[in-house]
């Protein structure tokens, strides 16, 4: 079964190996994983299947709002339901928090994202130009209802 849990700081050089395997030149750096780890807005989980990290979620909860920043599933994982339930939680975790609203961006092409999170009950809202290196963003939100 599947752990979820905050990280710690020893967690980060993992997490910031996954970010280069699934975002390779776009992946974030380990002194911006860092730099979020102390940010005391916000938060990073992990997702562990026995002792091995196989999944990240990076957010920041500023209320009423929640800015979803990354998310990734190691490959061989991926399409087994196991980005649902880190986000399932963080749903869960958004109506404790009186958060009404939690958002993000996706790259145009970002497909496999852009399915995933219109199922989570993500709708677009408006589109950012030139965001990601003349390619355009998408930005999505999910209502939270209590
Ligand atoms: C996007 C990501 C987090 C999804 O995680 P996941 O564990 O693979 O997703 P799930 O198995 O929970 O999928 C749930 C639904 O999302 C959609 N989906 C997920 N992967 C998809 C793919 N490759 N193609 C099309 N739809 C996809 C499907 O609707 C799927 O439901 P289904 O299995 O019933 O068809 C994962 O693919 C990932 O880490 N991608 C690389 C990093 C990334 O792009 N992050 C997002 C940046 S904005």
């Amino acid at each position: 079964m599947y752990l979820i849990k905050d990280a710690e700081e020893g967690d980060l050089p993992i997490i910031s190996e996954l970010e280069r395997e699934l975002f390779l030149n776009e992946a974030w750096s380990y002194f911006q994983i860092l730099e979020e780890f102390k940010n005391k807005f916000s938060k990073i989980w992990v997702l562990k299947r026995e002792e091995e990290i196989i999944g990240y979620l990076i957010f920041r909860a500023i209320n009423p709002e929640i800015e979803i920043f990354r998310i990734g599933i190691k490959k061989n994982y991926q399409k087994k339901g196991v980005g649902t339930q880190i986000m399932q939680k963080l749903i869960e975790f958004a109506k404790k928090e009186n958060i009404s609203k939690i958002f993000l961006e996706v790259k145009v092409s970002n497909l496999p994202a852009y399915s995933f999170y219109k199922k989570l009950g993500f709708e677009e809202i408006y589109r950012r130009k030139n965001y990601y290196n003349n390619e355009e963003a998408i930005v999505m939100a999910k209502e939270i209802k209590a």
